[in-house]
């Protein structure tokens, strides 16, 4: 008999497979059997990274001295260009302990358990989420505790109803995967819950600057007391179109930054510099690209919204993200509807895969123009 030589961790056969990794085996199996895909699944957004952050790092590329090691932390220019971006809101922060780059949101994210948590403690993790907050707990050898979010609650945990032996707490908002967003109340409800239990707080501020109809997302940082609790973690994807560069950042407490800086410069070696370079270009650059993209977000938004609304499902107008987190006609489980739709060409993602409390929601991407999201509600039509 053959010795079985491959064994997976304990902590690796914990984790659920990564829900867009199945979802797209199921969209390739449907594109192969000839069916053309509306694909409205994963958050990619779709248009193309604006030219002058392109051509940054086209000239930052041809510079030997960018060839080298980066320092995990991120160049100091680059993160004084966030704290200039953060300076724009108000927010005051020393580049040179409160900003590190990141490679994109979801390193951060993924690594930041393994600085603070031991064996089994707690973590609140908003249910339904992005699924990294969870899984990087599970990791860690923690214990992820679920904060509900439903329609009840306008998708804002209650913070009174969660225990108190906790050591991290994760929150996002403008929220993935239900669009919701927070006002300053509820940020300052969870500063005070922190420094009275002495959790500390990562907020994740992906969707920060998609926002519509004039609304403004408070960052978490603008909160008395919250940069003594807390970090925020943002991301250059979706604001400057960047998802493949893989470049972020988290600002905030100093000695949180600190455990996540020693994570990383053990794990990583931090980003490319001329893609820092770039970085630099598109926060301190012109943000009229920001601006047209808040535009087309809310035309497509507009689309799906009123398109639904015509065949009788009942969907709300998100004041932010590019998501639109729609419950299922007649309550129907999220996993029958996604696959039904399907067949009919449509991905959208299951709300279930993103924790039990998104069953009866399935959450759509408005990562298509508006006229292939106008086809996608005439094929909805058709099978709904
Ligand atoms: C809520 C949320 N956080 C973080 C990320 C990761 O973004 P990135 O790693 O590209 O910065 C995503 C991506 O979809 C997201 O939806």
């Amino acid at each position: 008999m053959v010795k079985r030589i491959v064994k997976y961790s304990q902590r690796l056969n914990d984790l659920p497979p990564y829900l867009f990794v199945k979802i797209d085996a199921l969209k390739e199996e449907k594109r192969a059997q000839g069916i053309d895909i509306i694909d409205l699944g994963v958050g990619d957004p779709d248009r193309a990274t604006p030219p002058h952050i392109v051509e940054s790092l086209e000239r930052a590329a041809h510079n030997p001295l960018n060839h080298r090691y980066p320092s995990s932390e991120g160049m100091l220019s680059y993160r004084e260009a966030v704290s200039g971006w953060y300076a724009k809101k108000g927010i005051t922060l020393d580049p040179s302990s409160e900003a590190i780059a990141l490679l994109g949101s979801k390193e951060g994210i993924a690594h930041l358990p393994l600085a603070f948590v031991n064996r089994g403690e707690k973590v609140l993790v908003p249910d339904p989420a992005y699924p990294v907050y969870g899984i990087a707990t599970t990791l860690a050898d923690g214990r992820p505790i679920s904060m509900p979010l439903t329609a009840g609650n306008n998708f804002l945990p209650e913070i009174e109803k969660a225990p108190t032996d906790v050591k991290l707490l994760f929150i996002n908002y403008p929220n993935n995967p239900t669009a919701a967003v927070a006002d300053k109340e509820f940020f300052k409800s969870i500063v005070d819950y922190a420094l009275d239990n002495g959790v500390i707080v990562c907020h994740d501020a992906a969707y920060l600057e998609l926002t519509f109809d004039g609304y403004t997302a408070p960052s978490f940082l603008s909160i008395p007391g919250a940069i003594d609790v807390g970090i925020e973690i943002n991301s250059l994807s979706k604001t400057y179109n960047m998802t493949g560069w893989r470049i972020g950042f988290a600002v905030g407490n100093a000695e949180i930054l600190e455990g996540l800086k020693k994570v990383k410069s053990n794990i990583d070696s931090g980003t490319f510099q001329a893609i820092q370079r770039a970085g630099i270009t598109a926060m301190e650059g012109p943000q009229d690209t920001v601006e047209a993209l808040r535009t087309v977000y809310a035309q497509r938004r507009d689309a799906l919204v009123d398109g639904l609304r015509t065949i009788g499902w009942q969907v709300e107008r998100p004041k932010a993200t590019f998501y639109v987190w729609a419950p299922t006609p007649d309550g129907a489980p999220s996993l029958e509807v996604a696959m039904k739709m399907l067949d009919a060409g449509i991905v959208a993602t299951p709300g279930v895969g993103f924790g039990e409390h998104g069953e009866g929601y399935v959450r759509f991407a408005l990562t298509v123009s508006v006229d292939t999201i106008e086809d996608a509600v005439k094929r909805l039509e058709r099978v709904f």
